[in-house]
C-alpha cells in the first residue's frame, strides 16, 4: 500500500532494512516494523540501461539434460575449517557475503583466502573501498602473504571496478566492503540501500555470467544485522557471520545461508598476530575456564553444523531490586529463556516471580538448538538452590510444556564427543536410549520429565 510507483516520483523514502518505498517520511517502516530506518533517496526508473540479461546463459529455456554442471566444482580456500562453513569449498560463480562487527577480523579472514589462492597461481583481484593498497599489503606482511598473482585494487567506482574485473577476468574476486562500493548512476549515499543493492546485483550478475567466485564483505549495523540486511541476504548464494564480539581471543563464523551446503555449520578461528588460525578442539576451548563445582554451571553439547560442541551454560539467579524481574541471556534465545522459566516454575513449584535470572554461553557462541533446554534448567535450578550440578555430567534434551523431556538427534555422535572429553555421565531423554555403540566407560541417563532431573541433581 506505500509501494508508489516510483516513475512517478523524483524521491522516495526507502527503508534501509528491507527496501520498501513509501511517498512521505514516516517514523516506522510500515513493512518491517524496523523504526527511524527510511531514508530519502533519488528514485530510478526501473527499466534503465542495462545490458545484463538475468542468469541465463543461453538466453532460452534450456531442457535438464543440457544443464551442464561440470563447472560447478569446489576448490579449498586454503584452510579446512573455512571450506567446512562454505559446505566443502568455494564454488565457482557463487556469491558469497561475509558480515561482521566493526574489527572482528572481516577483511583479514578474506586476505587469507585471497592469499592461498593466489598462492596457487590462481590471480585473484582483492577490491577494497576503506583501505589503500599500502594498508592492505602492511596487513599482508603482518599475515606473511605471498604475493604471486594476488592483485590490489583501492576504488570505490562500481563501474570501475567491473571493467577491471572484466578485463582481469580473474579466478576469485573480494570486494571490501559491499558498503562502500557505490554507483554514480545513483545519488544516494554509499551504503544506502538502493546503493548496496545495485552493487550486489553487478557483482552478482558478473560472478554467474563469468563463473567467477565473489566474496563481498559486509558491515552490520547495532542490531547486528547486515546494512540492508533482508534484500542483501536474498540476492547472494551464502551468507556468512562472524558471530559473538571481538573481546575474546577467538572468532566464530558461521554460515546462516548456504546454497551449496548445511547452513549452521561453523568455523571457530584464534585471533593471532599472524592471522585467523583455526582452533582444533572446540570443546576444550570452551570449557577451559569452567569452574568446578560452581552452583549454576553446567555442560550441554550442541550440535552445530556437523560437530557436536560441548558448551557451559551459566546461570546466576539473585533475588530481584525492583518489582520487574530481569531475564537476561547471552548466547541463549531470550523467548526460550522466559519459555522454560515458565515450564520450571509450573512444574517444579520453583518460585522465580521476585528472581532476576542472567544466562550466559561461555565463550560467546550463540546456542540456537532446543537440546541445551535441559542443562538450562538444570543450572537455572542449579543457582536458585545454590548447589552445584555433578561437574562430570553433560546434559542433553530439548524441554515440552508439560515438562517432558523430548528425544534428540544425532545421540551416538553427541555421546562420542562427551566420552572424548573424558566426561563420566551423559543425561538424556529416555527416548534415545539405549545408544548403539556408546562409549563403554560413560555411564548413560536417561530422563523422561524434570522431576527426574530434579531428583537426579539433588
Ligand atoms: N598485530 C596484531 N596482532 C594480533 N591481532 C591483530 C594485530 N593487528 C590486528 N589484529 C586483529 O585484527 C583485527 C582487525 O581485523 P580486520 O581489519 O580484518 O577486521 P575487519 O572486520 O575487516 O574490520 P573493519 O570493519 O574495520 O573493516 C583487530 O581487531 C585485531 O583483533
Ligand atoms: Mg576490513
Ligand atoms: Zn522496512
Amino acid at each position: 500500500m506505500f509501494d508508489v510507483p516510483m516513475s512517478k516520483l523524483k524521491t522516495a523514502f526507502v527503508c534501509q532494512q528491507c527496501g520498501a518505498t513509501a511517498n512521505k517520511w514516516l517514523g516506522r517502516c510500515p513493512d518491517c516494523d524496523a523504526w527511524n530506518s527510511l531514508v530519502e533517496e533519488t528514485a530510478v526508473a526501473p527499466g534503465r540501461d542495462r545490458s545484463r540479461s538475468g542468469l541465463a546463459t543461453s538466453g532460452r529455456p534450456t531442457r535438464y539434460e543440457e544443464v551442464r554442471t561440470d563447472d560447478a566444482v569446489r576448490v579449498g580456500s586454503g584452510s579446512l575449517e573455512f571450506d567446512r562453513v562454505l559446505g566443502g569449498g568455494i564454488v565457482a560463480g557463487s556469491l558469497v557475503l561475509l558480515g561482521g562487527d566493526p574489527g572482528i577480523g572481516k577483511s583479514t579472514l578474506l586476505l587469507q583466502v585471497a592469499a592461498a589462492r593466489a598462492k596457487e597461481g590462481f590471480s585473484v583481484v582483492y577490491v577494497s573501498g576503506e583501505e589503500s593498497e599500502r594498508q592492505l599489503r602492511l596487513r599482508g606482511d603482518r599475515l606473511g602473504v605471498e604475493g604471486g598473482s594476488l592483485f590490489l585494487y583501492s576504488e570505490t567506482e562500481l563501474e570501475r571496478v567491473i571493467d577491471a574485473l572484466r578485463r582481469e577476468s580473474p579466478a576469485l574476486v573480494i570486494i571490501d566492503s559491499v558498503q562502500t562500493i557505490y554507483s554514480p548512476k545513483f545519488s544516494s549515499a554509499p551504503g544506502s540501500i538502493s546503493q548496496v543493492r545495485e552493487v550486489t546485483a553487478e557483482l552478482l550478475y558478473f560472478a554467474k555470467s563469468t563463473g567467477t567466485p565473489v566474496f563481498l564483505a559486509g558491515h552490520v549495523n547495532k542490531e547486528g544485522n547486515l546494512a540492508g540486511p533482508k534484500a542483501l541476504e536474498h540476492m547472494v548464494d551464502t551468507v556468512l557471520y562472524f558471530e559473538g564480539d571481538r573481546h575474546h581471543a577467538h572468532r566464530i563464523v558461521r554460515a546462516t545461508k548456504n546454497r551449496y551446503g548445511a547452513a549452521g555449520e561453523l568455523a571457530i578461528f584464534e585471533m593471532t598476530s599472524r592471522g585467523l588460525i583455526p582452533v582444533e578442539n572446540p570443546s576444550g576451548l570452551f570449557l577451559s575456564e569452567r569452574p568446578r563445582n560452581a552452583p549454576g554451571s553446567v555442560v550441554v553439547c550442541s550440535l552445530e553444523g556437523t560437530r557436536p560442541m560441548l558448551l557451559e551454560i551459566q546461570t546466576l539467579v539473585s533475588t530481584s531490586g525492583f518489582g520487574y524481574p530481569r531475564r537476561v541471556a547471552v548466547g541463549f534465545d531470550q523467548n526460550r529463556l522466559s519459555l522454560l522459566l515458565a515450564v520450571l516454575e509450573k512444574r517444579e513449584k520453583i518460585s522465580l516471580a521476585g528472581e532476576d535470572v542472567y544466562v550466559n554461553v561461555a565463550g560467546g557462541l550463540n546456542v540456537n538448538e532446543p537440546v541445551a533446554d535441559l542443562g538450562l534448567i538444570a543450572s537455572v535450578a542449579s543457582s536458585f538452590r545454590g548447589q552445584p550440578v555433578d561437574t562430570d555430567s553433560v546434559f542433553i534434551g530439548e524441554v515440552g510444556l508439560a515438562g517432558e523431556v523430548r528425544a534428540a538427534q544425532q545421540m551416538p555422535l553427541r555421546v562420542k564427543e562427551i566420552a572424548r572429553m573424558g566426561f563420566e555421565r551423559a543425561v538424556i531423554p529416555s527416548g534415545n536410549c539405549p545408544i548403539e555403540d556408546a562409549p563403554a566407560d560413560l555411564q548413560i541417563v536417561g530422563l523422561r520429565n524434570l522431576s527426574e532431573l530434579m531428583e537426579l541433581i539433588f
